[in-house]
């Protein structure tokens, strides 16, 4: 059996007494001292041989969240505004067809005074009579984080209903407190998902006050014409990307139908390919890579964005003589390590996914991998949120302006909380998501503390704002102007 000599792998000799003591057996059977396969290391039938590289893999370089990394410094304005700005919808509504009715005191019939309902009525009058707590109620505002503040996947976490409650009316003041959702969450179609989480919280979710990962990618839609959009269930974040407004979308299941030799550990389902577009990818090229969303085949689909990464200006087939110049741009919608789920312990997000990838492209290329990642911590992210905040205002209190003391709700520390910090905004952390530390977070604690729920927040914060005897409920206690006391106005809808 052939030997190597220590010399051979760069690694340093035993002294010769303890290699003997170690390695009697191997040493006189073999005549070498690498350990054999299937053998145990420190037996006597085996030599343990000091590693040559650390074991210690250092993911720190690829472990920051934010967009700008330390290798964009030199090379911004490669290629437009990438790595150095991310741009964001102008428009502060998505649209004005929301899905979700939610109800517009300022509609009404042309010409006629505006139908109200009598609950109505009574707030208005009651807000009347008290106008200092009426400007402070309109002077806060929430964002909140939604998995692990409000649901965990599609179960609803009670206090989060009740706190929205108390927030859309169920109050001393009968006001609507300004709330926008702010989530890393992704793929699907806003429309369908504000559906969803309305049924889920039994309150509404409106379209104009709903901000999820790739929500401000759409501003992207006016930058790349053909793009690759990864992640997400079936088509649906195909769905999104067409939504948006891009011209020409390819997904992974495309090119593997295409040409499936580029994705060998995949098993295509005769249903995937019937509903694939493929297309001849060697006479194409894709302008950038949008990962919209959570992999669900990690393996085909980073093998697919490694080859485009490598790609001359992304075209398949093609492998570029300079990695950076020739390289396209690629999109996250979120950073998050780690998301709370219906498991106990919360499971790998799309940071892990853009981690691993960032590893490989290092390793493959010798380069750092140039990237963009929206979501929460990002600035662009709470910008945007300041805008579409704004507009809700406008709608829901007809004055267009942001509210001086925002309130963030979250459960990740290095995601809602290290954002809003950044941003000036009061954090809340609770307890309910991947939060699971002491007093307060180490790196990034919370400027408002850490609350056991995002009732417990809400109430403090409104306290805070309000007063501390402010009440949570809009109940017969209040001053009626109009009938006086004693009727219970919950039940009037
Ligand atoms: O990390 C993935 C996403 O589900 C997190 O959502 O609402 O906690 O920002 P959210
Ligand atoms: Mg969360």
């Amino acid at each position: 059996m052939p030997a190597f000599e220590d010399s051979d792998l760069n690694v340093q000799a035993q002294p010769a007494q303890q290699q003997r003591s170690n390695s009697q057996a191997v040493g006189s059977s073999y005549g070498g001292s690498l350990p054999v396969p299937g053998m145990e290391p420190g037996t006597d039938r085996s030599v343990e041989v000091p590693a040559t590289r650390s074991s210690i893999a250092d993911p720190s370089p690829y472990m920051h969240q934010l967009s700008l990394s330390p290798s964009m410094k030199d090379r911004r304005g490669s290629r437009n505004s990438f790595g150095a700005s991310l741009p964001i919808p102008r428009s502060k509504r998505q649209s004005r067809l929301s899905s979700v009715h939610y109800p517009d005191a300022k509609s009404g019939r042309p010409g006629m005074p505006p139908i109200q309902p009598t609950r109505e009525i009574l707030a208005s009058q009651i807000q009347d009579l008290s106008g200092e707590k009426v400007k402070f109620a309109k002077n806060m505002a929430f964002a909140f984080d939604i998995d692990g503040v409000l649901v965990h996947g599609d179960r609803l976490i009670p206090e989060g209903k009740r706190a929205l409650e108390i927030l859309n009316g169920d109050n001393e003041l009968g006001i609507k407190i300004p709330h926008i959702f702010l989530t890393n969450g992704s793929g699907k179609r806003e429309v369908p998902r504000c559906e969803q989480l309305s049924k889920i919280l039994g309150n509404p979710v409106a379209l104009d006050q709903f901000i999820q990962s790739h929500t401000p990618m759409r501003a992207l839609s006016e930058y790349y014409s053909t793009v690759l959009v990864v992640g997400g269930e079936g088509y649906k974040c195909r769905e999104v990307a067409e939504e948006y407004g891009f011209k020409d979308i390819v997904v992974p299941n495309d090119i593997i139908a295409w040409d499936p030799t580029i994705a060998p550990f995949r098993v295509f389902t005769d249903e995937e390919r019937a509903t694939s577009r493929p297309r001849d990818f060697s006479k194409i090229n894709i302008d950038a890579i949008m990962v919209f969303s959570d992999s669900r085949d990690y393996a085909t689909d980073m093998q697919i964005i490694i080859d485009l990464l490598k790609s001359e200006n992304g075209r398949f087939g093609t492998v570029a003589k300079d990695p950076v110049s020739q390289r396209i741009p690629i999109y996250f919608s979120q950073g998050d390590l780690l998301c709370p789920s219906e498991h106990p312990y919360p499971r790998m997000s799309q940071g892990a996914f853009r981690i691993g990838l960032e590893a490989m492209y290092k390793a493959l290329t010798g380069v750092d991998l140039e990237r963009v990642v929206y979501g929460k911590p990002e600035l662009a992210t709470y910008k945007y949120a300041d805008e579409v905040m704004t507009s809700w205002m406008e709608q829901i209190h007809g004055e267009e302006k942001l509210p001086e003391n925002i309130y963030m709700v979250g459960d990740n520390p290095a995601s809602d909380i290290i954002g809003g910090n950044m941003y000036g905004w009061n954090t809340c952390l609770v307890r309910t998501g991947v939060f699971q530390g002491g007093d307060n977070d180490e790196n990034n604690p919370a400027s408002f503390g850490v609350f056991v729920n995002v009732l417990e927040a809400v109430k403090t914060a409104m306290r805070k704002e309000l007063g501390q005897d402010f009440k949570f409920e809009w109940s017969s206690d209040n001053v009626n102007p109009v009938l006086g006391g004693g009727q219970d106005y919950s039940a009037i809808e």
